[in-house]
């Protein structure tokens, strides 16, 4: 069984998507558990009802998170850690004991960086009238979406999109890309 471990901060429609994968066998791994630093992040609802543990951060500094999370990552046997909508940066001791990959709602390296999540990208990204956003799926280092690019997935923005309509798209194709990221960790392909 390959294991993981996802990090979301907030709706956790991408972690669901992992959860829904497991479910319909397409991933044969296992999610041991489910972190956020938000208490009242829906994502946590989610892990809840799919009957997986959750893990709220208590500490607010990323150094402290960084020593927190080490001691209660060690109780697992951990393949993979997934940021799926995770928005706080890593610290050195996971960084270095861990494979950890981060999925981003643009085709990085533009559109980037502190600040630059969720909806503000898909803002940013229609404010500067461009015809092409995507998907990133990255592994990470200690700076905002500056690892390595494991996959990018275009998405054509037309004329009409909203951030809404952007965003939309860009989440369905995120979805499938991070699975099939995903699925490459499994299988050795990574
Ligand atoms: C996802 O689109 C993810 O790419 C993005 O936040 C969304 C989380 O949605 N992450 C970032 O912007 C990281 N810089 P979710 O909570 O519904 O999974």
């Amino acid at each position: 069984m390959y294991n993981l471990v996802v990090f979301a901060s907030g709706n956790g429609s991408t972690l669901q998507a992992i959860i829904d994968a497991i479910h319909n066998k397409i991933l044969n791994s296992k999610i041991v558990l489910v972190v956020s630093n938000n208490p009242d992040a829906f994502a946590l609802e989610r892990a809840k009802k799919a009957g997986i543990p959750t893990y709220i951060i208590k500490n607010k500094n990323y150094q402290d998170i960084d020593n927190e999370l080490y001691e209660v990552l060690s109780h697992y046997d951990i393949n993979l850690i997934v940021l799926a909508g995770y928005l706080k940066l890593i610290g050195d001791k996971l960084l270095s004991n861990y494979t950890i990959i981060n999925t981003h709602p643009s085709l990085l390296p533009k559109y980037g960086g502190k600040g630059m999540h969720g909806m503000h990208v898909h803002k940013a990204v229609i404010d500067a009238k461009e015809k092409q956003s995507g998907v990133t799926v990255h592994f990470i280092n200690n700076e905002y979406d500056k690892g390595n690019i494991i996959s990018q997935t275009v998405v054509d923005v037309l004329e009409t999109d909203t951030p809404e309509t952007l965003a939309s798209k860009v989440q369905a194709a995120e979805k499938i890309q991070l699975v099939n990221v995903i699925k490459k960790f499994e299988t050795g392909e990574l």
